[in-house]
């Protein structure tokens, strides 16, 4: 895949950030109905993107931090977002391109955590770009939510480029934001190719380690290209819509299952399992 600075960027990455987005819009529009309807719900809406890229790509392209910053707006949310980027020259471009994009003011660099407001102090917009890895920095975000966690609702977001998600992070988020969905995109190329490798390998399959995110629903997306890239979202929101005509299903359908088999296992177990003489 192409780089740009430490972020990848591909012929698949438009569809991604077309997939993200049309997630990001729904999860919006439902946000916006819970925070008139419901007093005891904190209105700030959480988003936590913990791979955040630079923004914005050199092709002009936008990536998911501003991707969810155009939601709240789209939908008058308040927003209480945080963003993760370990490596240093994507995280001074996605400080730049919130600023000059997504029309934030900074307020504050110290030790480089950059905190922004809206520009239009009418906005209720708070982003935090933390320029460390999130493994450091995400138990203490969760301890200091803790007493308030119950009311909060929104997103977390893993996009990693190739790499395993931090699905023990993961499933400690769920647990503490009970009410935050979880979106995982990833490629299951990798995954398999460790499951089966002689050197290191992983003691489950992608399908098993989702599972460990206690969230009650999950909806997959068909795999793109030849990393078998794909979204995983969990919910504990039995209406949550499902995208049908964009590839998602629910992982209870058949459907969503046979998807879920095409990642978990290398071609020749897949083809083993099916039923071919079945009649
Ligand atoms: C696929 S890119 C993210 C793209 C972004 N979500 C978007 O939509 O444009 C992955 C990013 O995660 C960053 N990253 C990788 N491991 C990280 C970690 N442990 N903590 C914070 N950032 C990390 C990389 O530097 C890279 O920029």
């Amino acid at each position: 895949m192409p780089r740009d600075g430490s972020a990848g960027y591909s012929e698949y990455t438009r569809q991604k950030q077309e997939h993200l987005w049309l997630i990001l819009n729904t999860i919006g529009g439902v946000l916006n109905g819970i925070i008139q309807r419901h007093q005891w719900v904190n209105p700030y809406i959480l988003w936590w993107d913990l791979n955040g890229g630079p923004g914005c790509y050199h092709n002009g392209s936008i990536g998911s931090p501003l991707l969810a910053l155009q939601m709240a707006r789209k939908y008058d949310l308040p927003f209480e977002a945080s963003a993760w980027e370990i490596d240093d020259e994507c995280h001074g471009r996605l400080v730049q391109n919130l600023v000059r994009i997504g029309r934030l003011r900074l307020v504050d660099t110290t030790n480089r955590q950059a905190v922004l407001h809206a520009e239009d102090t009418r906005d209720a917009i708070r982003y935090t770009v933390y320029p460390s890895d999130y493994n450091l920095t995400i138990p203490k975000c969760l301890k200091d939510l803790q007493s308030t966690a119950k009311s909060r609702y929104g997103m977390i977001y893993s996009d990693e480029n190739g790499r395993l998600p931090p699905f023990k992070l993961l499933r400690q988020c769920a647990e503490v934001l009970e009410h935050c969905d979880i979106i995982i995109h990833v490629a299951a190329t990798p995954i398999k190719r460790q499951f089966y490798s002689s050197m290191h390998p992983l003691s489950q399959r992608l399908s098993e380690m989702v599972k460990t995110i206690g969230k009650a629903i999950w909806i997959v997306r068909e795999p793109h290209e030849h990393f078998q890239w794909t979204f995983l979202i969990g919910t504990n929101w039995d209406s949550f819509p499902i995208f049908k005509r964009h590839g998602f299903h629910g992982l209870w359908t058949p459907i969503g299952r046979e998807i879920m088999r095409r990642l978990d296992y290398n071609l020749e177990e897949y083809i083993g399992q099916l039923d071919l003489f079945n009649d």
